[in-house]
Formats: C-alpha cells, structure tokens, sequence
C-alpha cells in the first residue's frame, strides 16, 4: 500500500523536533481528521537553512512532514512557498488516495511557518499572506490589524 520512501521517513523521520529561536514557526491542523503538525524554519537571507518538525498524526502525516523539511532546506521563501501537498507526496513516490488528505499538513505548515517568519519581519502585506495562507484569508484583517 506505501511506498519504500513512505515507509522509510515514517519509521526514520528526518529533523524531528524543534529549533530553538527559529525564525519561524507555523501549526496548522487536518480538519479531516485533527491531526497537528508543527514546523520551525531557520532562515538566513531570505535562504531556509534548517527545518525541523514535530507531527501529531498518521504514519503519512509524518513521512509527509519528513520529507518536507527535507524538501524545504536550502530553498529560497519564494521556492519554498511554491512547494505543493502534491510534490511532497511525489517526492515519496506517491501515497495512497485515501491518505493524500494527509499530506495537506506539510504544504499548510511549510506555508505558515513562512507567514510567521514574514510577519515577525514586517514582510507580510495583504497581498503576501493571502498567498501564504491559502485557505486561511479570514486572517488577513487580523494580521493587517497587528500591523497597524
Ligand atoms: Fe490525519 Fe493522515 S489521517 S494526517
């Protein structure tokens, strides 16, 4: 059913756990199924440097997250904020349909981690964290709020 790179990052996860003084920090939760995954970015001229990940969840939630720091390092924001749920499942050589919900949680945590850092370094305007945020716009008047 999972393929040997699924397999593999879920029973040897690359970067768990946590950056102190990270850059940034995103949660995000599965609707689907209240699954949590949180990410921390260390990024050094606009560069991701390091990536670590604490997952909540399903063996693909966490090769998801695995393989999405893995993914992360050593991109720009911009290439990072391009990464998509699709590509981390590709990069694992596919999941199964049923789980490909799962792999939400990296695309939306990568996403979000960003966001934080944007906003922690007055980057963020509107127009960034509707990119950023994808599905969350509703927080565009919260963020814009903080700013002013
Ligand atoms: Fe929750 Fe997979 S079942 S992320």
């Amino acid at each position: 059913m999972y393929s040997e790179k699924v397999m593999d990052h879920f029973t040897n996860p690359r970067n768990v756990g946590e950056i102190e003084n990270a850059d940034g920090v995103g949660q995000v939760g599965n609707p689907k199924c209240g699954d949590i995954m949180k990410m921390y970015l260390k990024i050094e001229n606009n560069v991701i440097t390091d990536a670590k990940f604490k997952t909540f969840g399903c063996g693909a939630a966490v090769a998801t997250s695995s393989m999405a720091t893995e993914l992360v390092k050593g991109k720009t924001v911009e290439e990072a904020l391009q990464i998509t749920n699709k590509a981390v499942a590709e990069a694992l050589d596919g999941l199964p349909p049923a789980k490909m919900h799962c792999s939400n949680l990296a695309e939306e945590a990568i996403n979000a981690a960003i966001e934080d850092y944007k906003r922690k370094n007055g980057l963020l305007d509107t127009e960034d964290s509707c990119n950023a945020c994808g599905r969350r716009c509703e927080d565009i008047h919260h963020i814009s709020e903080d700013d002013n």
